[in-house]
């Protein structure tokens, strides 16, 4: 273990820890965020594991009353980020928040941390595990239509993957003539060429007030909304998440929501295949407005693994894909197909590498018998901070950090996975 690189990520940390939440890095991203709070746990409890539990605590705190998990809790107004509270107008007064949500890892990484904690830290992990199943309930309520059974998302930044590629095509119906005159914050702190475009801004907003108008009622969202996409990455990690959901409601006596939780896995499992293209040989994500695949090959793809979901055939047609990306670029695993025309290497979700998939990725490939793809994933993961630094996103062309700086989550990959010997 690299003691050095261990203090920079436990500093970062400490830096980013605002009592009790950690923002994603300063400036760009001033909140707490949903899926980064949670991975940043796994970062805490290698050497505070009360700490850690806090962590996802405060981000529970938020959960509104129909079970849902906002995607950022706002305790002040910040003015370096946008869109704010007052763009929102979502969550209570007191605890504003986004109005929509984010991937659901919770389960997977309450499960992992409460073997590894002791006593104190245990009955905290377990005190959250009626919020979780809630959170659960409010997907299968809401976002995982009998027929489709995959994961809806009705913003791209659900996803937590913002522009990849495979949002263009469902987002161009989007009607962005009337969105309100904004600046964006987000250009201050990182450079435009690795940020999303004006037009892909225009349509983020477009949906946020869209939502707003709606006030939020996500039956009419998910049904009526002008964008309604079955994702990928979150029907792969929300199904992983129930599996880890049954395991820690078996370790903690939790009985009583066993058949609840094995009928979710069996509907996503129905999903993934909603989710197989044929065509493109790969999973991926699918409009439910116009039922069709993006055909595109991302990291999100690979997530089956985690999942648990792809047969015999299924991995033979991703292998294929996988020599092909690996021998395309120096840096595995790229957010988006090398061979593909809308391809860039720096842009946020459409080529650069992202520490926390990798994490899932590589614990994928090692349950599924590929091991020699996760200790690929983790030998560059390594590499990439170790020779580049803490960065939201890496090049995997060069390897060259992209977007924000002493970013926590990746940070957090260091000391929960990649620094171990
Ligand atoms: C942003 O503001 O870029 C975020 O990714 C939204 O979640």
């Amino acid at each position: 273990m690299d003691k050095n690189i261990d203090n920079s990520a436990r500093e970062i940390l400490r830096t980013n820890d605002k009592g009790g939440f950690t923002v994603p890095t300063g400036g760009l991203y001033p909140y707490q965020w949903n899926w980064d709070s949670v991975f940043v746990a796994l970062g805490f409890a290698t050497f505070d594991e009360l700490r850690a539990c806090a962590e996802i605590e405060t981000l529970f705190e938020a959960q509104w009353e129909d079970g849902m998990v906002p995607h950022i809790i706002f305790r002040r107004d910040d003015p370096d980020y946008f869109p704010g509270p007052r763009v929102w107008q979502a969550g209570d007064a007191a605890l504003p928040t986004s109005g929509i949500t984010q991937p659901p890892v919770a389960a997977s990484v309450i499960n992992d941390l409460w073997e590894q904690s002791g006593s104190e830290a245990k009955g905290r992990l377990e005190a959250l595990f009626p919020k979780v199943l809630e959170w659960h309930r409010w997907f299968h309520r809401y976002r995982v239509p009998a027929g489709i059974d995959a994961v809806i998302i009705t913003h791209p930044w659900e996803s937590g993957r913002d522009n990849s590629p495979e949002w263009d095509a469902p987002s161009a119906s989007i009607d962005v003539s009337s969105v309100e005159p904004y600046e964006r914050r987000d250009l201050q702190h990182a450079d435009a060429g690795m940020r999303p475009t004006k037009l892909d801004y225009d349509r983020y907003i477009a949906l946020v007030e869209y939502g707003r108008k709606a006030r939020w009622d996500h039956e009419k969202i998910a049904t009526e909304g002008p964008f309604r996409v079955a994702d990928v990455s979150m029907t792969m990690i929300l199904l992983r998440a129930t599996r880890d959901l049954i395991s820690f409601a078996e370790k903690i006596g939790e009985s009583g929501v066993q058949d609840e939780l094995e009928g979710y896995v069996q509907q996503l499992e129905r999903g993934a295949s909603y989710l197989w293209d044929e065509n493109a040989g790969t999973f991926c994500s699918r409009d439910t407005i116009t039922g069709e695949h993006s055909g595109s090959v991302t990291n999100a793809s690979f997530l089956c693994f985690y999942a648990g979901v792809a047969t015999v055939e299924q991995q033979e047609r991703l292998a294929a894909h996988w020599d092909r990306i690996s021998a395309k670029v120096r840096y595995m695993m790229p957010s988006h197909d090398p061979d593909d025309s809308t391809f860039d290497a720096k842009r946020y979700w459409r080529g650069p590498i992202w520490q926390v998939v990798n994490y899932m990725l590589a614990k994928g490939f090692a349950e599924c018998g590929y091991p020699a793809w996760a200790e690929r994933i983790r030998d560059d993961s390594r590499e990439l901070i170790a020779e580049h630094g803490f960065n939201e996103a890496f090049c995997p062309v060069t390897g060259e950090g992209s977007g924000g700086r002493d970013f926590s989550w990746t940070a957090a990959m260091w000391l929960a996975w990649l620094g171990e010997d």
